[in-house]
């Protein structure tokens, strides 16, 4: 298995400001090693973290995000919506991300989130800055749900750990994962099904689950093969993280 069996969702989404630095430090403060976080470009092409493609539900500004450039970052909050203890939290470049994480021990799973930018560009500007800023290839592995942008992504890295993420398996997984050389594959933890768990790990690859805040049904995933699961709130699986770390309050 390449991640964790707990991987700390957008940071650690129900604890902190979601795709902040603050949201992977809390991640870090609950015991994971890996988190999941997502990047997007904005309109003057820099790798940011964020979910959607419209600034509305998680900063202070409306509008979609092409609309801004690195310039506007430090005006940015990324942080009040959560909660006022994180208002003037920023929108993290990548750059930051990566670093951070490489200081805190994390290993990353990066979705990317094309939101219409063209594969080969969106795939380009993340691949510089892994290459620049990230220097542990066995503790990155780099999903989307769009095929084309995985392709273009392996076009700039041979040997990149690569993701597909389905919302439930389809058909041609199998096809695509094999053409891409990918390392694991990424499924709703509602739609996957017993037989997709074998089929996937009968196959040899790595299976995560999104997005279980359900200790049961997670483990119970879990024992039926799938590798991780991706949770808002890793002290929901306690039991699961290493026992010397601090829980936060
Ligand atoms: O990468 C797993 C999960 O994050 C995919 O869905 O919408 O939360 O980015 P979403
Ligand atoms: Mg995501």
């Amino acid at each position: 298995m390449i991640a964790s069996t707990i991987i700390g969702h957008r940071g650690a989404a129900a604890l902190a400001p979601e795709n902040t630095l603050a949201g992977i430090r809390m991640a870090a403060e609950t015991g994971v090693s890996w988190v999941e976080f997502d990047v997007t470009l904005l309109g003057d092409e820099t790798p940011v973290l964020c979910h959607d493609d419209k600034l509305d539900r998680c900063t202070n500004r409306s509008g979609p995000l092409s609309f801004l450039t690195s310039i506007d970052l430090p005006g940015l909050d990324a942080g009040g919506w959560f909660d006022p203890t994180w208002t003037d939290e920023p929108m993290p470049h990548l750059s930051d991300a990566l670093l951070l994480c490489q200081e805190l021990g994390l290993g990353i799973n990066l979705e990317i989130k094309p939101h219409g930018i063209a594969a080969d560009l969106i795939a380009r500007k993340v691949f510089e800055e892994v290459s620049v800023y990230w220097q542990q290839p066995e503790k990155l592995i780099i999903s989307c749900f769009d095929f084309e942008v995985l392709s273009a992504y392996r076009n700039f890295d041979l040997y990149a750990q690569l993701g597909l993420l389905f919302r439930h398996l389809p058909e041609l997984w199998l096809l695509k994962a094999q053409s891409l050389q990918a390392v694991s594959i990424h499924c709703s933890q509602q739609l996957v099904s017993d037989q997709d768990i074998k089929t996937v790990k009968d196959a040899g690859y790595d299976l995560y689950c999104y997005t279980c805040n359900d200790p049961v049904h997670g483990k119970h995933l879990l024992e039926l093969g799938v590798d991780g699961l991706f949770t808002d709130n890793p002290t929901l699986f306690a039991d699961l993280l290493p026992s010397d770390i601090r829980q936060p309050a």
